[in-house]
């Protein structure tokens, strides 16, 4: 089948979300999603969203902890517009219908703090913020008549002049999209979308590495897909993991016990229930995540234990069973009950802080191809994200992107000359195991070898062993009929080939990015 639409959008979080509903009015608009609409990292969002919305903080303050936290490498610029703009976004979440807990008087915003934050400046809806936009944002998408929302829409690729016949390399000046071809999940049939404007806001890649907090859909398709269309790729060595996952090895995607909760006054232990962050960093447990996550891994290679503790029985029974009731009814599901017991923890892949190279305006190197929220990356977190900027960046650059994409509208065509795909010589694949086996294989390098702690042999071990994978995948590719699993196995072997590369070529430890071979001695 083929489409014709004005915008096209792939993704259904936080920022393919706020950018359809900002665009419709001028426009038909398709979303598409791989999966059901609300599956991706923003429903498990916890902690919440920063923004400056008081005088009691100002936007000096949140300016600094962003650019302390990035290690010294954010584009200030950046930095500057995103937290000044925070207020206006954050007013229109509330307008489509998301809701944020109030304070006690009901007057104003009740706000947490998190690692890094130098203020209370976190809004947020009890312990699941996620849910909550996701929830208001979809309902606003759902009555929109402009809008097409198609679930189980998985795209495989972005359309260029390649597609036309033409020779397209990094070098090639001018590179246009026109589009998608995308896997119809249900039917296995690929569609052509041809747009005038395209959004990828396809999310994270966490399932590079077999321990991650993001969702199975997290694995870098936006970032794959503009890798091979030959775009602009930046800071993909700057993997965040997150230091506090629920210990629970069975369980995948990792439960993420929210950073707030040590804002709230939660204590990072040993497994003899010592403190051990002064060694550290004198921030203590709400030190910027990279320094926790590492003294963490630290910890646990010294003392040869899987996971450590955070001990939250401080905070009060009432305040962790009202303010963190997701958390209190997870752990006591599988026997710990917070108020009591030390959560066992131990840290997870969480955030991709590099991605898409966007300008302001959220425009891609490759013309009519704009990216938001975790597949992009805007130079707002340097070296390492400050917690709770994330969802900040996708509603701040959704809109820029949104009045850019605008503007540019009328001047755009559909490239009605691009060929249907072509899935001659294709057969069907039976081993699934062949995909399962390479999946978790390719995890198991990634977390390894090219983990929170690196070393030059570490980095090459890794790439060697990504290869072989690469060749095999890439010749099951070529002979398979295309189905969800594999096109997602390929495009993990691309972010995991690419945050190598990155990372070799990133000769200083700097916010995320340590090197045993760089430390200064
Ligand atoms: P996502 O919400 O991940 O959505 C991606 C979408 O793209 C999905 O709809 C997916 O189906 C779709 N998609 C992907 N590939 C394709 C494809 N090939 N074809 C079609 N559709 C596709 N950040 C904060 O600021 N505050 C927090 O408190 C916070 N807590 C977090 C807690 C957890 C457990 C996790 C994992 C992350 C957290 N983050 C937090 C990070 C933040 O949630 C994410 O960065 C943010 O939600 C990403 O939004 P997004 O719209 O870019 O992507
Ligand atoms: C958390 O709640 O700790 C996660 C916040 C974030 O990733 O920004």
């Amino acid at each position: 089948m083929r489409y014709e639409v004005d915008f096209l959008v792939v993704g259904s979080g936080i920022a393919g979300l706020s950018f359809a509903l900002k665009v419709a009015p001028y426009g038909k608009v398709c979303i598409l999603t791989k999966g059901d609409a609300s599956e991706g990292s923003t429903r498990y969002a916890q902690g919440g969203i920063a923004a400056v919305m008081y005088d009691s903080d100002s936007f000096d303050k949140h300016i600094e902890d962003t650019l302390v936290a990035g290690d010294g490498i954010c584009d200030r610029e950046v930095v500057e517009m995103t937290i000044r703009e925070a207020p206006d976004r954050i007013r229109e979440l509330v307008q489509y219908g998301v809701n944020f807990d109030l304070d006690r008087k009901g007057d104003k915003f009740d706000l947490h703090r998190e690692g890094g934050h130098s203020e209370f400046r976190i809004l947020h809806h009890k312990d699941n913020t996620g849910e909550e936009i996701e929830r208001g944002l979809l309902e606003a998408v759902r009555r929109h008549p402009n809008i097409e929302l198609k679930e189980r829409q998985f795209a495989i690729d972005i359309i260029t002049q390649h597609h036309l016949g033409q020779r397209v390399t990094k070098h090639t000046p001018d590179i246009e999209c026109y589009g998608v071809y995308a896997l119809d999940c249900d039917t296995n049939r690929i569609d052509t979308y041809l747009a005038r404007v395209t959004l990828l806001a396809t999310g994270g890649m966490g399932n590079v590495y077999s321990t991650t907090t993001t969702p199975v859909i997290s694995t870098g398709d936006g970032v794959a897909m503009v890798h091979r269309a030959r775009g602009v790729l930046s800071d993909l060595e700057f993997m965040q993991f997150h230091p506090t996952s629920l210990y629970n090895p069975a369980e995948k995607p990792a439960f993420l016990i929210t950073e707030a909760m040590r804002g709230a006054g939660a204590i990072l232990k040993d497994r003899d229930g010592k403190e051990f962050m002064q060694k550290y960093d004198s921030r203590l447990s709400l030190a910027p995540r990279d320094i926790v996550a590492r003294a963490i891994d630290n910890e646990m290679k010294l003392s040869g234990k899987d996971y450590l503790y955070l001990d939250a029985r401080g905070i009060g029974k009432r305040q962790l069973i009202e303010g963190f009731p997701t958390i209190y009814a997870k752990c006591l599901s599988i026997g710990i009950d917070i108020t009591r017991d030390m959560i066992p923890i131990r840290p997870a892949a969480h955030y991709q802080c590099g991605g898409i190279k966007v300008d302001r305006n959220g425009q891609s190197s490759i013309h009519h191809l704009y990216a938001a929220g975790e597949c992009s990356c805007t130079g707002l977190h340097g070296g390492n994200r400050l917690a709770s900027n994330s969802l900040l960046e996708a509603v701040v650059y959704a809109h820029n992107a949104a009045q850019d994409a605008i503007g540019r509208l009328s001047d755009i065509g559909f490239k009605t000359e691009v060929p249907d795909w072509n899935a001659e010589g294709m057969v069907l694949n039976e081993e699934m195991v062949l995909i399962t086996q390479t999946k978790k294989e390719l995890q198991e390098i990634m977390w390894n070898y090219v983990g929170i702690v690196r070393s030059d042999l570490r980095l090459q071990r890794a790439f060697d062993r990504l290869n072989l994978i690469f060749r095999e995948t890439e010749e099951l590719y070529n002979r398979s009929v295309l189905i969800e699993p594999l096109c997602e196995l390929r495009n993990l072997i691309a972010c995991a080939y690419l945050i190598i590369k990155m990372a070799r070529a990133r000769r200083q430890n700097v916010g995320l990015h340590y090197s045993l071979d760089l430390v200064e001695k």
